[in-house]
């Protein structure tokens, strides 16, 4: 597959960290629920494998993922690491025996999940690493992020950290970290369906931030939709390519990182770079959205 496929590169601001806009996320490699070991631990090395294969070179990870066992993972399967890899990692959880999602913020949680990520990827330094902020699960919640942004950005002079992101913010966060530090990520939580961020990428598109949807596929509750599946037929495609394509045609600034276990998946999803979008195809999906906000109400 030629880079062409992937649908364009992406400079990080003020970096010289150049990605395809298509990439790969990790958590979908830890076993169920993002804890304990995957079922089929080959499967998860041949799909890390195939991806970087593929041209993708910018993978979205955490080590809180399983805990620890995605970086692991990754190790195994791309250490030592092509020219050219990006690894975004993030900080802000961790994960008790119970398998909870439990917050990690003080200074010493953060710098130890620093070395956790250097350890368990075998990096001297880390190319990006967003704050998580814990607000609420899958949405951000008002409040300072100073403390938390403080401790990356010192990190970050010690050299241990190369760029930082931020991750669930919002555009008050992301505001008040860029007092604090240069910021070249944001990562939410945004797809066909959940469009509580159009104003802040339009921001961030402004400014030459990279804008990664989480959960660009709906993450544990994939997006279904009549209009999604009626397009993705009349374009010979799947509802998946075409819910990825539209998010690469909503702004130049979005990259993306579909999560898979599948290497099926992962040539499926890294295919939707190919999938141009009419304007009556972009207006026709802009009801999704619609649609979803009026059965909430
Ligand atoms: N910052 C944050 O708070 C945060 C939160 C969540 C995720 N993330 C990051 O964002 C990445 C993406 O999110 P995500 O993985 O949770 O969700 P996602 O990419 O929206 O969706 C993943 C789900 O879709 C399925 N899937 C993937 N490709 C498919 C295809 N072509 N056809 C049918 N089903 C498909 C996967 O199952 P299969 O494994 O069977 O393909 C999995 O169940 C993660 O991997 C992670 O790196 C960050």
């Amino acid at each position: 597959m030629s880079d062409a496929t992937l649908d364009g590169r992406f400079t990080f601001l003020g970096s010289s960290l150049a990605i395809q806009r298509i990439g790969y996320g990790a958590m979908q490699l830890a076993g169920p629920g993002v804890f304990g070991p995957p079922k089929e631990p080959d499967v998860a090395v041949a799909v890390l494998r195939k991806a970087v294969a593929a041209g993708v070179n910018h993978i979205d990870t955490a080590d809180f993922y399983g805990p620890h066992i995605t970086n692991q993972i990754i190790h195994q399967a791309l250490h030592p690491y092509p020219s050219g890899l990006v690894i975004v990692t993030k900080l802000g959880a961790r994960r008790p025996p119970d398998g909870s999602w439990q917050p990690a913020i003080s200074p010493q949680d953060l710098t130890a999940g620093v070395h956790d990520n250097l350890r368990n990827l075998g990096l001297d330094a880390l190319d990006i690493v967003n704050y998580r902020a814990m607000g609420a699960i899958h949405g951000p919640k008002e409040g300072s992020i100073a403390e938390q942004v403080t401790v990356l950005a010192d990190l970050k002079r010690k050299g241990l950290i190369r760029h930082i992101g931020l991750s669930n913010v919002t555009a008050a966060q992301v505001a008040e970290a860029q007092a604090i530090t240069d910021v070249v990520c944001v990562q939410n939580n945004y797809n066909l369906a959940h469009r509580h961020d159009d104003a802040l990428i339009d921001d961030l598109a402004r400014q030459g931030i990279a804008y990664v949807p989480f959960f660009p596929l709906g993450g544990f509750t994939p997006l279904q939709s009549s209009t999604l599946s009626a397009v993705a037929r009349r374009l010979g495609a799947t509802p998946m390519q075409v819910a990825l394509a539209w998010l690469l045609h909503q702004s130049s600034n979005i990259l993306l990182i579909p999560g898979t276990s599948s290497v099926a998946h992962l040539r499926e999803n890294l295919a939707a770079g190919r999938l141009t979008l009419s304007p009556q195809t972009l207006a026709e999906l802009e009801g999704i959205a619609a649609a979803t906000v009026a059965v909430k109400h």
